[in-house]
């Protein structure tokens, strides 16, 4: 007997709109506040919304690049979002296969990550 199956895809956009006057940036202003459901209508449109999620985060920890997204499987992190930006992520990496990785975070901000037995040695917790 087959299960219900699980998505193919969970697009995790940081949903963080923090005041003006607030020192570090965040990802969410009074501009773009829309992303997020412009993101769920498309997926809706072109008829994927059942095997692709999207969900609203906190912070993914890069504010200065936002408005970010991390698309799994495989933590592709887009930046700097926009519409057409999140029209060509759908078409060519959700539906198509292919990562735009014009659009991916820079290798500078997104180095290789520390496991959590490595980060626990280096706290000095093991
Ligand atoms: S506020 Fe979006 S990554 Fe920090």
């Amino acid at each position: 007997m087959q299960g219900m199956p699980q998505p193919a895809f969970y697009m995790f956009m940081c949903a963080v709109e923090r005041p003006p006057q607030f020192p570090k940036p965040s990802c969410i202003n009074a501009q773009n506040r829309d992303l997020f459901q412009y993101l769920g209508s498309k997926l809706m449109e072109k008829g994927i919304i059942n095997t692709v999620v999207p969900v609203q985060t906190g912070c993914l920890n890069r504010c200065s690049q936002g408005p970010m997204m991390m698309v799994e499987p495989g933590h592709h992190v887009y930046t700097g979002l926009d519409k057409a930006k999140i029209d060509r992520i759908i078409d060519e990496h959700i539906i198509g296969g292919n990562v735009v990785s014009e659009y991916i975070i820079d290798e500078m901000a997104w180095g290789n990550a520390i496991t959590p037995a490595e980060m626990q040695k280096m706290a000095g917790v093991r």
